[in-house]
């Protein structure tokens, strides 16, 4: 790959073989070896604890070199454009960057620019406004895999901010790629006619003693342009995970949510380490899923001698 930017384009082949590498990372299987340095930079205009440090981790665990890079203390502050930044950063000798912007879709001009311009660089999205969030969805499939060895007719629950939601978006595509039935539940003016194509919208009381994963999404707040109507508890008691809801899942089902979660809202907080939970582990694998994304385009670019 020159860039991994969207799950869209993904072939179920492809999907699978980075979740078998991602494993292979996560067994102690050795990293590559890179004959010339590989130079990558983190660059997050919105805000993210798991993602960053998950990708920063990837690429110690990989042996790249880390430059940083402050979007609050940067020249973008001055006006530069996302391409000049990338131009500048790449004529220092910048390989790859990943990263996290609020516009949906950052990543489409600068990768037309890259193949008319100077610039050599490979973009590496770690999310973009409600677009995608290939990393997050790629480590979503390597934990389903780990518990369940399959994907083909498995039950997925997605269920809350959907319209908000990155996670969403590129997890309703791999499913759908990859064989289960992914279905959409929580407020219903969230769910719109892009859904429709992906799965069927069901009331949260209809999934949960069917499905066999029940993945809960953030209310982002923060992109949510009225919230005086919003009531916490009142949004857990139509749509969260309770635990009474909990009680009612199949005895292998399992819960996950992409993070930071909103305790008392999404799920009852007393279930966030419960024994479904995946939570934690999904944060693991997001290191070894990222090892093996990042490693994928230095591949595709035949950066480091590989
Ligand atoms: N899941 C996720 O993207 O979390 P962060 O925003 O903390 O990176």
């Amino acid at each position: 790959l020159q860039h991994f930017v969207t799950v869209k384009d993904l072939h179920d082949d492809q999907v699978m073989a980075l979740i078998e590498r991602a494993i292979y990372f996560k067994n102690g299987g050795s990293v590559p070896q890179f004959e010339r340095p590989v130079y990558a930079v983190n660059m997050f205009f919105e805000n993210s604890t798991r993602t960053h440090c998950s990708f920063e981790m990837a690429e110690r665990k990989l042996g790249l070199q880390t430059i940083p890079f402050d979007p609050a203390a940067s020249s973008v502050r001055k006006g530069e454009t996302l391409y000049d930044t990338l131009l500048s950063l790449n004529a220092i000798g910048i390989n790859l960057a990943i990263m996290r912007h609020q516009e949906n879709e950052y990543y489409k001009e600068l990768i037309e620019l890259e193949t008319t311009q100077k610039l050599d660089i490979g973009v590496v999205n770690a999310g973009d406004g409600s677009g995608q969030h290939p990393s997050q969805s790629l480590l979503d499939m390597m934990t389903i895999y780990e518990q369940f060895g399959k994907f083909k007719n498995l039950k997925v629950a997605i269920i809350g901010d959907l319209s908000n939601s990155r996670v969403a978006r590129s997890n309703m595509q791999l499913l759908n790629k990859l064989g289960a039935t992914v279905f959409f539940a929580g407020p219903s003016y969230w769910y719109s006619k892009e859904f429709e194509e992906y799965g069927e919208y069901l009331e949260i009381d209809e999934l949960v003693s069917q499905v066999d994963v029940v993945m809960l999404l953030r209310v982002q707040h923060e992109r949510h342009a009225d919230e005086s109507g919003f009531s916490a508890e009142r949004y857990h008691r139509q749509y969260g995970l309770t635990v009474e809801r909990y009680k009612q899942l199949k005895k292998n089902t399992i819960i996950m949510h992409p993070g930071p979660i909103n305790r008392g809202v999404e799920i009852d907080s007393e279930l966030v380490e419960a024994p479904k939970s995946r939570f934690v582990k999904q944060m693991q694998n997001g290191v070894y899923m990222r090892m093996a994304m990042l490693e994928a385009v230095i591949a595709g670019r035949h950066l480091g001698g590989l």
